[in-house]
């Protein structure tokens, strides 16, 4: 084992009840929502961690035993990106130019393009130029401190092609220094040769996809884009029950487009986490947090696709006693970056989050929305996933964007990248 000694160690506790009796909306809450420790001390024993607490208080064991120690600024739990699209083939950088010119993403997709668009490349692509694809992608992202990567298929749109793409991110796993996280997206668009009779699209989805998805292990997330131009609620309904069914965890596109009423779905159906949202309803605010459904934001979007004047109320599902996660959403259609530190500056400027709930939300929070508990913290007995980042103040990583701090990446409590 080794020790990794941070001038403020970030815990981030999982227990959001714990949350809301803290301190004073300040500086002081945030350190309580983070779990800050000054001079804090992490024990780790293979690919766990052993031990957390204070340096000066760190276990007689290890002081007699003489172990390395690692020193660093900021140490926190691995970043997770929980909502990625990131096993794609191809580029759109031709409608990323016509949107500038006026004409709107859904229009773009209602049209045949876009979504459709990048099926046609991942089609034509073997699973292998996929997964080179994929691991290159992957070594982007832990190089900026994430230890986990949410990946989502939905470009196939054939059953062979949905499980093609989430093979491929099976193979990739095996080389890469991160965990990939497959999430089935079947339900992602009508295909065009199902233009014409959608309901037998979403029947292939739930008779022939889901099972053998579930069957093969390809994939332990169900997840559908609901929305104008994909599919309704009661579709989506239908679909995520299908998955439940097959034992997958549902989450769901909501709210991206138009108030759709995916946020009502995922309550209603006990999902995950409900995703987009910047049309979501007060209504289906409140039904979230009852349900314990988390709210994935993804900023990137907005600025990608010029709508930054309709952003998702990220206070309004804090206050409603939401969960909240950050991620990049990463695809080729809607919001082309890896770059979760760009993300938290973003979190922090459009919904005005503080510096302590942007590192939440992407530890704590992504973890929460991918209902894991191994992971997304630093307490004993979680999986050793660390980014060290050599920085004056942890909320310095909301605030400098735009290149990575991390000083060293430990991931199965391996040190990937330093
Ligand atoms: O999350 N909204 C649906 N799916 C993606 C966009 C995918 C694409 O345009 O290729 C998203 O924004
Ligand atoms: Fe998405």
């Amino acid at each position: 084992g080794y020790i990794i000694r941070a001038q403020q160690l970030l815990t981030m506790p999982q227990d959001a009840a714990e949350l809301a009796s803290y301190g004073d909306g300040g500086e002081e809450r945030d350190n309580s929502i983070v779990g800050l420790i000054e001079d804090g001390c992490v024990v780790v024993d293979g690919e766990k961690i052993a031990w957390v607490g204070r340096w000066d208080e760190r276990p007689a064991k290890v002081r007699r035993d003489g172990v390395d120690v690692f020193e660093t600024a900021v140490a926190m739990p691995g970043w997770i990106d929980c909502h990625t699209h990131a096993v794609f083939a191809g580029e759109r950088s031709r409608e990323f130019a016509w949107r500038n010119a006026g004409k709107p993403y859904v229009e773009i997709l209602e049209e045949g393009g876009g979504i459709l668009n990048t099926v046609d490349a991942v089609r034509e692509a073997s699973g292998q130029a996929l997964a080179e694809e994929l691991i290159r992608r992957a070594f982007l992202s832990v190089r900026q401190g994430v230890t986990t990567l949410e990946v989502k298929s939905g470009y196939g749109l054939t059953t062979a092609d949905e499980i093609k793409s989430l093979k491929a991110v099976q193979r990739a796993q095996k080389d890469v220094p991160c965990e990939l996280v497959g999430c089935f997206l079947g339900a992602h668009a009508v295909p065009r040769e199902y233009r014409e009779r959608r309901e037998a699209y979403v029947e292939l989805v739930c008779e022939e996809m889901i099972p053998q998805v579930a069957r093969g292990g390809y994939a332990a997330y169900c997840d559908v884009f609901c929305d104008r131009g994909a599919f309704s609620a009661e579709e989506a309904e239908r679909i995520l029950r299908c998955g439940q069914e097959h034992g997958m965890v549902a989450r769901i596109h909501a709210d991206e487009i138009t108030d759709a009423g995916g946020a009502l779905v995922a309550a209603k159906v006990g999902a995950s986490s409900a995703d987009h949202l910047e049309f979501v309803s007060q209504e289906g605010i409140e039904a979230m947090a009852e349900a314990g459904v988390v709210g994935v934001l993804m900023p990137a979007v907005n600025l990608f696709l010029g709508t930054i004047d309709h952003l998702a109320p990220a206070r309004s599902l804090l206050d409603a006693g939401c969960e909240v996660a950050l991620a990049t959403d990463f695809n080729p259609g809607s919001a082309m970056t890896q770059d979760l530190g760009t993300i938290l500056m973003l979190g922090c400027t459009l919904y005005k989050l503080t510096p302590g709930e942007a590192l939440r939300s992407i530890t704590a929070g992504a973890a929460k929305a991918l209902r894991r508990e191994d992971i997304g913290s630093i307490r004993a007995g979680a999986r050793a996933d660390v980014a060290c980042f050599d920085v004056p103040h942890y909320r310095y990583l909301t605030y400098h964007f735009g290149q990575t701090h991390a000083e060293a990446v430990i991931y199965r409590g391996n040190f990937v990248y330093w």
